[in-house]
């Protein structure tokens, strides 16, 4: 009995890295791909932390605004211009800003 517990908590130890990599760090991305606009509100970008700005687009939730950063709306390029990054991120990226907005 020892054993198998010994084996499940070192089971577990194992796989948290691995978790910790397959959910994407919507601040990390953030910062790297969307910052450069979003921090400003550069040509019209709906600033990082400004209430105002995330009050409505937050009412129209997570998977409509994904929909438009991923495709590109005016002045913004699609994924922000990183073709790199996949749904995912750009989603974590768009809830971290969405809750910064909060
Ligand atoms: C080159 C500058 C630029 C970069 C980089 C950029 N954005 Fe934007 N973003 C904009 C502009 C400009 C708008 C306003 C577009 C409009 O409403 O016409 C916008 C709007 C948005 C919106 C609101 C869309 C809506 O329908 O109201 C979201 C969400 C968004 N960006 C997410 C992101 C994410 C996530 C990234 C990084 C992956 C990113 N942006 C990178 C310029 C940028």
């Amino acid at each position: 009995m020892k054993k198998l517990i010994l084996l499940l908590v070192a089971a577990m130890t194992l796989m948290l890295p691995v978790a910790g990599f397959a959910a994407p760090n919507g601040e990390a991305i953030y910062q790297k791909a969307c910052s450069v606009c979003h921090n400003t509100g550069i040509a019209g970008a709906p600033q990082l932390g400004n209430k105002a700005a995330w009050k409505e687009r937050n009412a129209r939730g997570v998977d409509d605004l994904t929909g438009v950063a991923i495709k590109g709306k005016g002045a913004m390029p699609a994924k922000g211009g990183h073709s790199e990054l996949s749904d995912a991120e750009v989603k974590a990226a768009v809830e971290y800003m969405m809750e910064k907005g909060k």
